[in-house]
């Protein structure tokens, strides 16, 4: 058994309202680092909440370490939560603010002293206890927040877009901070944020979320390169991945797919899965690196369609070139984009391995 489990975890805030957390079922490996990654309302914090205790529960339940956890209260759960704004206390100083959740548990001074300079020291403030929040800076505070969440040994580390007062630059470094704090603490963790970068670098698991579903779970480049649904393909990398709506059909060629745009011959290895969609539409997903570009007229494997470059993004190690293809914006990573410039009348090839349908009403992958 997994150490947190949501076993058809639901919430509704109202009796008739919508399910905010539908049917949730997730299973969490002890120690395991868990980033929930989806756009603005789709239920990230609410999942959190009521892990932490701090939201009611509509439906299921939450196992930790065997156990439903739903009866006991925040404060009986080992849980620690961070917030996204951080919540310190402003009228007391890094120490006391970090002390406060022990002196809650009744601890002994000397204990607490000690605990506290070891969480400081883990979050990187030890020179800064005496400080008030006013004079520190905004990551400082962060850290503060850090030290405080860690002191009590938490079993699970919630922490809900924690990094999101930062400035960019501050944001990696913490993000690279939290993860050193993580392996060395070996808590299970679940980090909340609508940032696609942020969750690759630091997930062993990416949950992906979309009106309080699961999309699907995996690790970051299990997503990125083999993605459930036609949401968790387009949420995930940057550039983002480009989609066709095209229409399945059975010519003497095999099976392709086609708009008034592209024409696009579909791989033996995925005759079996598209036949279903014969006469019916499917989109078709490509991320932007694994677009070839060839000489116009010459025809490739994986041709798609003929176009020119509009606009050319250099990017230090590899470009990115802007195509429009019947209106719609496509994306092109080259590594390798030497002897293109605008208005170079190019086709568009697709790596054929690479390509991905997914069905149009229900958003899942074609396979
Ligand atoms: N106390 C509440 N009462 C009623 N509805 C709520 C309440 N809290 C949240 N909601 C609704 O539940 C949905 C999910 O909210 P939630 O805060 O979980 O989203 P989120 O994924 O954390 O979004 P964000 O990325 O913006 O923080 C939203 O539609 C929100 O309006
Ligand atoms: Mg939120």
């Amino acid at each position: 058994m997994s150490y947190l489990e949501l076993r058809n975890l639901q919430k509704r805030y109202t009796k008739d309202g919508p399910l905010i957390v539908n049917n949730m079922n997730l299973s969490i490996e002890k120690g395991e680092f868990i980033v929930f990654l989806g756009p603005s309302g789709c239920g990230k914090t609410t999942t959190i909440r009521m892990i932490s205790g701090l939201e009611d529960v509509s439906g299921g339940d939450i196992i930790v370490d065997g156990e439903s956890i739903l009866q006991k209260k925040p404060r009986d759960r080992g849980v620690s939560m961070i917030f996204q704004s951080y919540a310190i206390w402003p009228h007391m100083t890094a120490f006391d603010n970090i002390a406060y959740p022990l002196k809650l548990q009744k601890i002994a001074k000397d204990e607490i002293k000690k605990r506290v300079e070891a969480a400081a020291q883990a979050a990187g403030i030890e020179m800064l206890l005496k400080r008030y929040p006013s004079q520190m800076s905004g990551g400082q505070r962060q850290r503060v927040a850090v030290a405080r969440a860690v002191v009590v040994n938490p079993k699970i580390f919630l922490m809900d877009e924690p990094l999101s007062n930062l400035d960019a630059k501050l944001r990696v470094s913490m993000r690279s901070e939290l993860k050193r704090i993580h392996l060395m603490e070996n808590s299970t963790t679940i980090f909340v944020t609508h940032d696609q970068a942020e969750a690759m670098s630091l997930a062993d698991r990416i949950v992906i979320m979309y009106q309080g579903k699961i999309e699907q779970i995996g690790t970051p480049m299990e997503i990125y390169s083999d993605s459930a649904t036609l949401f968790a393909a387009s949420f995930i990398g940057t550039p983002p991945a480009n989609f066709f709506e095209t229409r399945i059909e059975k010519t003497e060629e095999g099976y392709t797919a086609v708009n008034e745009h592209v024409h696009y011959r579909i791989p033996a290895p995925l005759h079996a899965a598209i036949a279903s969609r014969e006469g019916k539409n499917a989109v078709l997903g490509i991320r932007p690196e694994f677009i070839e570009l060839s000489p116009r007229g010459e025809k490739a494997a994986g041709c798609l369609c003929d176009s020119s470059i509009d606009f050319i993004e250099p990017q230090g190690n590899h470009s990115i070139l802007i195509t429009h293809i019947g209106g719609a914006e496509i994306k092109i990573v080259s590594s390798d984009p030497m002897n293109i410039t605008v208005n170079t009348r190019v086709s568009l090839n697709i790596r054929d391995e690479h390509v991905m349908f997914f069905d149009p009403d229900t958003g899942i992958r074609i396979r």
